[in-house]
């Protein structure tokens, strides 16, 4: 009886208790189960008749959950609605909620009867839940330079309270600014679950460098760490603004070479078919930017070009040069030629380019070509004429011999340094080389022969006097030249130090002539002279030509004075 009037007693504290005046919030997780504390704990009085969890209903009237009598091992479920199955009471007066839902944020209120009281705690309930990571949606397959374009939507789904959903491009947050970039964001709520979606659109105006950008999207949420999207990276497409032509052939390109042209464009994506202008002639390559032309003539040079093919105007250009070098020499070869005669050289030369030409003989670079118009032995040899320009270079050759009949130019006697022998040198020109013969025996035969000169020596030990024949002889013909040695013993006895072929001579000679004369008469004198011109005129013209010219000379002015 008496606790029917404490019930009603509480009852009435009940309705005067203005719900949610010191409210607790609890924030629960989404699909979990909810726990409501009662005053924290501390809800077991002294006296305690039993404890009732209660609820505001959508419609603001009360609801009762469950009674739960201290006595009792079990709490009485009052409640008839979605809660039926779902609430039970814990040890220490906590509410329990089996799948805690968006329909479980109310306010719930803890009821403590006591013999001596009746309290209320209310505690606010909030079900939070993390959406599911973001998701960047309806990508653009690609962005347009330039061109606000819809790069995609970004969505966060099924989260409480909705999610926040930030652009970024490299990890920098994008802000609307509601020209370049327009963010829209839009939030709907599942009617049967009521979570929230975030769905945003990014608007996006891309320039070339954001060719590597990466743009992600980072949901925020209130319960936990923010997510961020995978990255996505777009291609960025332009206009073609500048057509390249480049020639890939290695410069210079000589005839017979291939020349590739390759033709590119700036844009993106890349053309892909270009049009080709070969010297005036159109052609159109489609799916490759490479064009060849093989096996070129100089007739291939000019100018290339190429262009977009829905754009002429776009076009680059280049003039290729093909390299040759035409030369022609004349003569060619073996050239014979008699000294004193003329050769004409010529070298023809057509080239694409200045031709540099160098010339050699016997290996030895010439200042310029020689003009052959009389021609010497020295001037035979072999010829070399190099003649490039960049990347061609062509040498030829011609081996010029001069031939001449052979000529003695001179032959001359004299003492050997020990004074045993007589030397003498035949000096002659021809070509091929002369063979020499001498008249006489002799030894030691020296010979050189160098550009058409030709010396030999002959050492003779004469033991009466000689006229010794130099002869010299090759296939055209032969010269030949005397010149008389006087016996080395006569010369020994009559005068030692006479030195034959000399001015000296001429002097002693006199001398001599000059004391035997002395006691003889004029008219002997003269005989005698005449006598010994007579003898001697044979081979006097020898030894003028080997010259002594001056000794007949002095020798008359001598025999006049005296
Ligand atoms: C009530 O008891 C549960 C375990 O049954 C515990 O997890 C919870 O923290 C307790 N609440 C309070 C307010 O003491
Ligand atoms: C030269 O010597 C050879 C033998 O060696 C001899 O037969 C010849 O008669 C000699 N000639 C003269 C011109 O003395
Ligand atoms: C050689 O010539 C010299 C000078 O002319 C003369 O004196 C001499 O008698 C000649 N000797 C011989 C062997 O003929």
């Amino acid at each position: 009886m008496q606790s029917v009037i404490y019930l009603f007693g509480a009852l009435i504290a009940a309705l005067m208790f203005s719900p949610g005046s010191c409210k607790q919030t609890v924030t629960a997780l989404y699909g979990e189960t909810i726990e409501v504390p009662c005053n924290e704990g501390n809800n077991k009085p002294e006296g305690l008749i039993f404890t009732k969890w209660k609820y505001i209903k959508d419609d603001d009237s009360a609801g009762d959950l469950l009674v739960k009598h201290p006595q009792k091992d079990e709490a009485t479920v009052s409640a008839t609605d979605g809660y039926k199955n779902r609430v039970s009471i814990a040890e220490n007066s906590s509410l329990l909620i089996a799948q805690g839902s968006l329909a479980d944020q109310r306010v719930f209120t803890c009821m403590v009867v006591s013999l001596t009281n009746l309290e209320e705690y209310s505690v606010e309930v909030k079900v939070y839940k993390i959406p599911s990571a973001p998701v960047i949606k309806n990508k653009a397959k690609e962005l347009e330079n330039g061109k606000l374009t819809t790069l995609g939507e970004c969505v966060a789904e099924s989260g409480n309270p909705a999610a926040d959903l930030i652009w970024m491009k490299n990890n920098q947050p994008l802000m609307d600014d509601g020209k370049t970039i327009i963010i829209k964001s839009t939030v709907t709520k599942d009617p049967a679950t009521h979570l929230s979606s975030t769905s945003s659109s990014l608007q996006y105006t891309a320039s070339k460098e954001d060719m590597a950008s990466q743009f992600t999207c980072m949901a925020k949420h209130v319960l936990g760490p923010d997510q961020v999207s995978s990255a996505e990276i777009f291609p960025i497409h332009y206009p073609t603004e500048k057509v390249s032509l480049q020639v890939l052939s290695p410069s210079p390109i000589r005839e017979g070479d291939n020349i590739t042209l390759k033709c590119q464009a700036d844009g993106n994506p890349p053309p892909t078919s270009f049009n080709f202008n070969i010297k005036g002639q159109r052609v159109t390559v489609t799916n490759k930017d490479i064009y060849t032309i093989t096996g070129v003539t100089r007739a291939d040079s000019g100018v290339y070009k190429c262009s977009l093919l829905n754009k002429d105007e776009m076009e680059s250009t280049q003039i290729v040069t093909v390299s040759f070098l035409d030369v022609s020499l004349s003569p060619k070869g073996n050239v014979v030629k008699k000294v004193g005669e003329s050769l004409v050289v010529s070298l023809e030369k057509n080239s694409s380019a200045e031709a540099k030409v160098t010339w050699t003989k016997d290996k030895r670079t010439l200042d310029k070509l020689p003009s052959f118009s009389n021609l010497t032995y020295s001037e035979a040899g072999l010829y070399e004429c190099d003649v490039s320009i960049e990347g061609i270079r062509r040498t030829f050759f011609f081996k010029l011999t001069v031939e001449g009949t052979p000529k003695i130019r001179s032959l001359t006697k004299h003492r050997s340094t020990d004074g045993k022998h007589k030397v003498l040198t035949c000096e002659a020109e021809g070509s091929p080389q002369p063979d020499v013969l001498w008249s006489v025996n002799g030894t030691n035969d020296q010979m050189s022969y160098v550009q058409g000169k030709a010396t030999y020596k002959l050492t003779v030990v004469p033991s009466k006097n000689l006229t010794v024949t130099c002869e010299v002889t090759n296939k055209l013909g032969s010269d030949k030249k005397d010149i008389s040695v006087f016996s080395l013993f006569e010369e020994e006895k009559a005068s030692p130090d006479k030195s034959e072929g000399g001015a000296e001579q001429a002097k002693v000679i006199v001398g001599v002539v000059v004391g035997l004369i002395i006691a003889a008469a004029l008219v002997g004198l003269i005989y005698w002279l005449y006598i010994k011109k007579s003898r001697q005129g044979s081979w006097k013209t020898g030894e003028k030509e080997a010259g002594t010219s001056e000794e007949s000379k002095k020798l008359e002015e001598n025999n006049h004075k005296v």
